[in-house]
C-alpha cells in the first residue's frame, strides 16, 4: 500500500511505516508541495500524511480515489474539509496531546517575553547600546495576582492555565464546555468572552479555528481590553482581526502582543514589523524534538490502524 507524505517529517513515523511494509513516498523539497503535484500524488495513494500548509478541499478529496485516511500532522485541522472527506468515506486524524506541553510552553514564553519586553531589551544589548543599569530601563509587568484569561480551555488552554497559576495568576476562562479541573484545582472562573476581555491582564488564545471562531476577536470586543493588557495567540491567526490588533498596538491601547500564528501565513502584515510592542514568531508552537517525533509516530500509527481495518487512534 502507498502512503504519501507531503513533506519530510521526523523519521520515527516514516521508519515505522516502512518497517510495516508500506511503500512510503515523501515530497522532499523544503516548501509546500505545489497543488498540481499534490493532486498527482494523491490519485494513487492509500493514505496521506499532510501538514497544515496543505489545503485539502473538495477538489483534492475528489482525486483521492483509493485514499482511506488523511492523517494531519497537527492538532488543528482547519486546512481540511473534513466533513466532505468523511462523506467520501475517508477518515481524518490529527495529533492531539503529544504537542500540548510544547505549545503551552511557547504560549507562556510569549507571555513572559511580552511582560518583560525581552526582545526589545535583547536588541538593545546586541546593538551595543547597553550603557549600564538604569532605574527605569524596560519596565515590564509582574505576573503575580494578574488576571489570566484563557480562551478555549481544552488541552493546551488547561496546560497554559496550570503554568500561569504556578506564576501566581488568577485564572479566568472562556470556553463552550465547563472545565472541572480548572474550576476545582485552580479556582478558575468561567466567564463570557466580553467579561474575560474586560477583566484580563493577560489573554492567551487556545481555540480551534472554525466558522464560529473566525475573527471572534474583532473591532466590537477588542476595545474592551485593558491598556495594560497582553494578548498572546498560539492558536490560529484568523481568530483575531489583525487589522484591529495592529491599530490597538500602534495606538498603545494594549501593552503588547505575542504571536506565533497569522491570518495569511506565511505572509505577515507589514505593519507588524514596524511595531516594537509585538513579538512575532514563525509558527513554532509544537516545534520541539519530543513533540515532533511523537506527532510523526502518532500520524503513522493512525495510518496503520485505518489501513489495517481498525479504528483510528485520534480521529477528528
Ligand atoms: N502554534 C502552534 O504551533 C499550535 C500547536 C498546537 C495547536 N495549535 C492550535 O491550538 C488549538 C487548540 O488545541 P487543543 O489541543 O488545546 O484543542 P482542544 O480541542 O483540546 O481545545 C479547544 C477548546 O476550545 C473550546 N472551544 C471550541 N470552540 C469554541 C467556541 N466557539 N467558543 C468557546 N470555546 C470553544 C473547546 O471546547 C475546547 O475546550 C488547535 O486547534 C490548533 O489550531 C497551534
Amino acid at each position: 500500500m502507498k502512503i504519501f507524505i507531503t513533506r519530510e517529517i521526523p523519521s520515527p513515523g516514516i521508519e515505522l511505516l516502512k518497517k510495516k511494509g508500506y511503500q512510503v513516498s515523501v515530497y522532499n523539497k523544503d516548501k509546500p508541495i505545489p497543488r498540481k503535484d499534490f493532486i498527482n500524488e494523491v490519485k494513487n495513494c492509500d493514505a496521506v500524511i499532510s501538514l497544515l500548509t496543505e489545503k485539502i478541499d473538495k477538489e483534492i478529496i475528489d482525486k483521492m480515489k483509493y485514499c482511506k485516511v488523511i492523517a494531519n500532522y497537527a492538532v488543528g485541522y482547519n486546512n481540511i474539509d473534513f466533513e466532505y472527506a468523511q462523506r467520501k468515506g475517508i477518515v481524518v486524524t490529527n495529533t492531539p496531546d503529544v504537542l500540548t506541553d510544547s505549545t503551552a510552553d511557547l504560549a507562556m514564553s510569549l507571555v513572559l517575553a511580552c511582560a518583560r519586553r525581552i526582545p526589545e531589551a535583547e536588541a538593545l544589548v546586541r546593538a551595543r547600546k547597553f550603557k549600564g543599569w538604569k532605574p527605569q530601563l524596560f519596565l515590564g509587568m509582574e505576573l503575580r495576582n494578574k488576571n489570566f484569561g484563557i480562551l478555549g480551555a481544552g488541552r493546551i488552554g488547561t496546560e497554559v492555565a496550570k503554568r500561569a497559576h504556578a506564576f501566581g495568576c488568577k485564572i479566568i476562562y472562556y470556553s463552550d464546555i465547563k472545565n472541572n479541573f480548572l474550576e476545582t484545582k485552580l479556582k478558575a472562573k468561567r466567564l463570557s468572552l466580553n467579561l474575560i476581555l474586560k477583566q484580563s491582564d493577560i489573554i492567551s488564545i487556545h481555540l480551534p479555528l472554525n466558522k464560529k471562531t473566525y475573527n471572534l476577536l474583532n473591532e466590537t470586543n477588542l476595545r474592551f481590553l485593558k491598556k495594560s493588557s497582553i494578548i498572546v495567540n498560539t492558536a490560529r491567526g484568523e481568530i483575531v482581526d489583525e487589522k484591529v490588533l495592529i491599530y490597538m498596538l500602534k495606538t498603545k491601547k494594549i501593552f503588547a502582543a505575542g504571536l506565533d500564528v497569522y491570518e495569511d501565513e506565511p505572509n505577515i502584515k507589514k505593519e507588524f514589523y514596524n511595531l516594537d510592542n509585538v513579538i512575532l514568531l514563525p509558527h513554532i508552537g509544537s516545534s520541539t524534538t519530543e513533540a515532533r517525533n511523537n506527532m510523526s509516530l502518532l500520524a503513522a500509527k493512525n495510518v496503520i490502524a485505518v489501513l489495517s481495518g481498525k479504528k483510528a487512534i485520534t480521529p477528528v
